[in-house]
Parts: C-alpha cells; sequence; structure tokens
C-alpha cells in the first residue's frame, strides 16, 4: 500500500484537500494539483512528505500534457486520478453568453476529459482507476444551471464511456455526484434562500461536509471497490431519492 500514488485535481481546496488529507491519512502517496498559485503552498504547508503540489490549469491541454509527466517524474507511477477541479456559474439561459458557457465547460468536462486522456497510459500500467466529481446538479437539473448542470451530466456520461473503454485494461471509472458542500465554489452561488430551500429538500436535512464526500472518493480509490465501475454515486444526504412533498411530509 505505501507507494500507492493518487492524484487530485482542485486540491488547494475543499473537497479536493480533503481528499488529498483522507488519502495521506490511509498511507497514500499525494500528488495536490491546482491552478491556484496562491492557494496550493499554503495548503501543503502541515500535509508531510507523502504529498507534493503541482501548479496547472486542467482545461489547458498543453498544461496537461506538461502535469502528467512532471507527477511521473516525482512520483513514478500513477494508482488513482480524482478529477475534481470544478467551477460553478449559476445564471440563466439568456444570460449565458458563449464565453461564460465555456468557461465552465472548459474546467467541469474538459478538463476531466483531457486529464483522463493523459493519465491513461500510466493508469494501465497499474490497472489503477478514475473518479470524477460531478454534481447532484448532473443529475436532477435547475434553474440558473445550464451550464453547470449540463457540464456535470456529461461528466456522468464521461465516466460511463471510461468504464466500458477501460475495462478491458484493469482500469476502474466512477462518479461521485456531491450533494451541497459549504466550500468555497458553494457559498459564492448558494442565497440563503438556496441554502434553505437545501435543508428543506433534503432528507438528511443538512449539507454535507468536503469530509463526507471525501470519503466516499476515498472508497472508491481503494481496492476494496474493486469490482466497482461505471458506477454514479451520490454523496447528498438523500436529494436525489426524493420527489416532490419532502417538507410538508415532514411537518
Ligand atoms: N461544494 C459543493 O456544494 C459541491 C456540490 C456538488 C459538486 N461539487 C463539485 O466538487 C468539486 C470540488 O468543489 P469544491 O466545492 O471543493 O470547490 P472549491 O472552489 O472549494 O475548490 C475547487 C478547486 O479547484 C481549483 N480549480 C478550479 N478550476 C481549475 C482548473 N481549471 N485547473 C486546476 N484547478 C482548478 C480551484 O482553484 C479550487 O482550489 C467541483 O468539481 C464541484 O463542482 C461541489
Amino acid at each position: 500500500m505505501a507507494d500507492k500514488v493518487a492524484l487530485i485535481t482542485g486540491a488547494a481546496r475543499g473537497i479536493g484537500l480533503a481528499t488529498a488529507k483522507t488519502l495521506l491519512a490511509e498511507g497514500w502517496l499525494v500528488a495536490l494539483l491546482d491552478r491556484d498559485a496562491d492557494e496550493l503552498p499554503k495548503a501543503m504547508a502541515d500535509l508531510g512528505q507523502a504529498a507534493s503540489g503541482f501548479v496547472y490549469d486542467v482545461s489547458d491541454p498543453d498544461a496537461v500534457n506538461a502535469a502528467l509527466p512532471d507527477v511521473l517524474n516525482r512520483f513514478g507511477r500513477l494508482d488513482a486520478l480524482v478529477n475534481n477541479a470544478g467551477v460553478a456559474d449559476f445564471g440563466p439561459i439568456a444570460e449565458t453568453d458563449f464565453a461564460r458557457w465555456r468557461r465552465v465547460m472548459e474546467t467541469n468536462l474538459d478538463g476531466v476529459f483531457l486529464m483522463s486522456q493523459a493519465a491513461i497510459p500510466a493508469l494501465k500500467e497499474t490497472k489503477g482507476t478514475l473518479v470524477n466529481i460531478a454534481s447532484i446538479s448532473g443529475l436532477r437539473a435547475s434553474t440558473l444551471r445550464v451550464a453547470y448542470g449540463t457540464s456535470k451530466a456529461a461528466v456522468i456520461q464521461l465516466t460511463k464511456q471510461q468504464a466500458a473503454e477501460l475495462g478491458e485494461f484493469g482500469i476502474r471509472a466512477n462518479c461521485v455526484c456531491p450533494g451541497p458542500v459549504r466550500t468555497k465554489l458553494a457559498m459564492a452561488v448558494h442565497t440563503q434562500d438556496i441554502i434553505d430551500a437545501y435543508h428543506d429538500a433534503i432528507p438528511l436535512n443538512r449539507y454535507g461536509s468536503e469530509q463526507e464526500i471525501a470519503e466516499v472518493i476515498a472508497f472508491l480509490c481503494s481496492d476494496k471497490a474493486s469490482y466497482v465501475t461505471g458506477q454514479v454515486i451520490a454523496s447528498d444526504g438523500g436529494f436525489e431519492s426524493t420527489g416532490v412533498g419532502l417538507p410538508a411530509l415532514r411537518n
């Protein structure tokens, strides 16, 4: 176990950083990748020798092509790629111009495609695993999520494509759909009304924590999930499973 290597994108904060800490605690070597050159060193400060930071932008094909050799040069192998980097944008269809649409797609969808493609040769060698982070917004539509929700729905389908095509090489691909978590990403777009509505609509009646999402990701990275591929797991307090009337019936 001691020499297994995970690469986590968007790892300078939030769910990505919680996942890095969880895998480190489980004995993995962890490459933390983020485009935020200010935040990443701060996040790395108390992570110890088993962690290394890499400043790259997953939406830039040239950066991705440089990132994988850099990580492999440092660690020598790759057993898990967690495609977690994401951006949020809530806006009506009419106000989502093409530049805004592309800004979301280039990280949330292009980034997952590019990073995965670049990692596949290394993952073939280890029979490694891909874990892509989508969202409940990719499972259920809502207003203002035309770009974000569509990008995440595409990540769900991309995961299934990866599982279908890469299984013969022993590579597993799974998708985690977090419900709302109070990270910087979510708090930038969640008003108090949205927070209240989520509490109402979620059977567990609360937001999740970064750690609760990280535990699911860590399970999918682990050998405990060795026969699990092509799956979409919502870690969402039950949001995906419910229909109308929950708040009324709860009362
Ligand atoms: N927080 C939530 O409520 C929630 C819910 C569902 C899904 N998610 C998904 O979980 C993932 C992590 O979200 P979070 O809430 O921890 O967000 P966050 O904003 O706290 O962290 C995201 C990190 O990704 C980095 N990043 C963004 N674009 C990048 C790029 N192109 N290249 C490299 N790094 C990049 C950012 O610099 C940041 O450090 C995202 O994919 C997000 O869509 C979050």
